[in-house]
């Protein structure tokens, strides 16, 4: 089983947000799956150049890393979404990363995988910035397992922090058990249909443009 973790803070693993993902990972560790990590402060993905060519040809012709990041998520069985949040939302890098996935969104290509949400903040505001990841995750097509998130209590620390961690070692090793047996989220179903049904109008009036998303939902049916 291969688990991606993508996390979105400037300050990679020595930040607050990489040291609560570490618990995660532990978690998934401890159940013997495979983890990469991918820090986008280190991988250069920039922002979307609203291009269209992902839904012509079902790839970014940008040249920079998004295409192997896109390639290791799309091989992997689940992931992990760790970012700061940044004035209400995700960091830029995080959500530099998101935007590339438009071409993903529209096909909801991560259908079958699940994913882990991770949050750090200085004050609160934890749970809007969640949702928004909720949403994203959806969209994908991919069922969110849970979250783990938490204003700091200083660098790489956190108030009740061995609870905190307890939660999301946890929760790392449930994402984990969810893709074994395949768990299913009753509750994030009607959204996921709505969204679908969403895509597949919006590329069925762009089909004359749109051509790889076009053939992409006449072969799905
Ligand atoms: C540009 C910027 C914007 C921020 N905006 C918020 C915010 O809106 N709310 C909040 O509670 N913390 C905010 N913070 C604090 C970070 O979310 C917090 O320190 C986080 O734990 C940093 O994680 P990191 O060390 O992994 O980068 C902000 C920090 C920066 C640098």
């Amino acid at each position: 089983m291969k688990i991606i973790a993508i996390n979105g803070s400037p300050r990679g693993m020595r930040g607050t947000t990489g040291r609560l993902l570490d618990e995660v990972l532990a978690g998934v560790a401890g159940t013997g799956a495979e983890v990469e990590v991918v820090c986008l402060d280190r991988t250069e993905v920039g922002p979307c150049v609203a291009c269209d060519v992902c839904h012509k040809v079902g790839d970014c012709p940008i040249k920079d890393d998004f295409s192997e990041v896109r390639t290791k998520l799309m091989n992997a069985d689940g992931f992990i979404l760790a970012t700061p949040n940044y004035i209400f939302s995700v960091s830029a890098q995080m959500k530099a990363f998101i935007d590339r996935l438009n071409g993903l969104i529209h096909c909801t290509a991560l259908e079958g995988k699940y994913a882990v949400l991770v949050e750090t903040s200085g004050g609160g505001g934890d749970e809007e910035v969640i949702e928004y990841l909720e949403r994203v995750v959806s969209a994908l097509g991919a069922l969110t397992v849970g979250s783990v998130a938490s204003p700091g209590a200083g660098p790489r620390q956190f108030p009740n922090q061995e609870e905190l961690f307890a939660k999301a070692r946890i929760l790392g090793a449930e994402l984990c058990t969810s893709i074994a047996e395949k768990r299913e989220f009753p509750g994030q179903m009607a959204a996921h249909n709505d969204f679908k049904e969403r895509m597949k109008q919006l590329v069925g009036f762009m089909g004359d443009y749109w051509t790889y998303e076009r053939e992409f939902w006449a072969n799905r049916g």
